[in-house]
């Protein structure tokens, strides 16, 4: 990659899946990585599992699902870190419903999770990034692009990551801090075990692979696997049509949906 040995490496979601996959992939003797999330037993095997390989890694147990306590985890970051040489921001969730079955409560935890806490964390930790060395990585969703008639909330709280990204690419163009994101389809990790699909999954790995290439080569975008991207391109391409093809749910999703009407 080209990159100094020594760096410093911060990683949300990287207890298991796609993060803990990145920051094994991103782990090279000399770097410094701080891992973030709530599982401690699995952050504290993945920081001795990267302890192997040369490099540093620790963690700081933090629950990332409001602004505060985004705002509280990325202070202490802040004060215990190098300047920050590469942030990504992976950590998501679903709650894998239909938004009319959600309470207003979890939709509003989802938002927060994968949206407002990103938000929170990149704001609050900008004056720590390393200046012009410095890359900054969103894991979106292919969601963010297609509409995902099961899981509209989910949808909806990937879709402003990648309007934010598009926009700090230009907005802060001049600082040289390097704005990326990649918008992985399925993955098999534990978000989707439970996730019936006929579609094929990619490896955690492999989107890790893609998050390396996204800071290597200082891409704007990246959407792994080419079936997603084609995917990508023709709905965008034909919006109607592939509408379509994606809405085989509809009508079976809002039970009780007249019973609420007009309360
Ligand atoms: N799997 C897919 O098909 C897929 C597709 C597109 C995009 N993505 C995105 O990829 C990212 C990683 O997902 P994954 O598939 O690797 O899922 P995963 O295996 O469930 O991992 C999610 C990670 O996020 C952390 N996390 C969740 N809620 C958190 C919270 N409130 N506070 C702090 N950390 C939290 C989890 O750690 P703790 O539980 O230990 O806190 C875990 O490390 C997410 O942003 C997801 O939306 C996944």
């Amino acid at each position: 990659m080209g990159r100094g040995a020594r760096e410093t490496i911060v990683i949300t979601g990287a207890s298991r899946g796609i993060g803990e996959a990145t920051a094994k992939r991103l782990a090279q003797p000399g770097a410094e990585l701080m891992l973030l999330a709530r599982s401690e037993d699995e952050l504290d095997r993945v920081c001795n599992e990267i302890s192997q390989t040369g490099a540093h890694a620790d963690y700081l147990v933090a629950d990332l699902s409001t602004v505060d306590r985004a705002r509280d985890a990325a202070r202490k970051i802040a004060e215990h870190c190098e300047p920050i040489d590469i942030l990504v921001l992976n950590a998501g969730m679903s709650n894998d419903k239909p938004f009319w079955e959600a309470s207003l409560e979890e939709i509003v935890y989802e938002l927060g999770v994968n949206y407002l806490a990103p938000v929170a964390l990149l704001h609050t930790l900008l004056p720590r990034l390393n200046g012009r060395q410095s890359h900054v990585i969103v894991v979106g969703s292919l969601t963010a692009i297609l509409p995902f008639p099961s899981n509209a909330t989910y949808a909806a709280s990937k879709a402003p990551l990648l309007s934010l990204i598009k926009s700090l690419r230009l907005e802060m163009k001049d600082t040289g801090i390097h704005f990326g994101i990649v918008l992985p389809g399925l993955t098999a990790t534990a978000a989707t075990e439970d996730f019936e699909s006929p579609i094929p999954r990619a490896t955690p790995e492999k989107i890790a692979e893609a998050i390396y290439l996204c800071i290597a080569r200082r891409k704007g975008l990246i959407i792994p696997g080419a079936g997603n991207r084609f995917a990508a391109a023709f709905f965008q391409q034909f919006p109607k049509f592939s509408e379509r093809l994606v809405t085989p749910f509809k009508g079976r999703l809002f039970p009780g949906f007249d019973d609420h009407v007009g309360e």
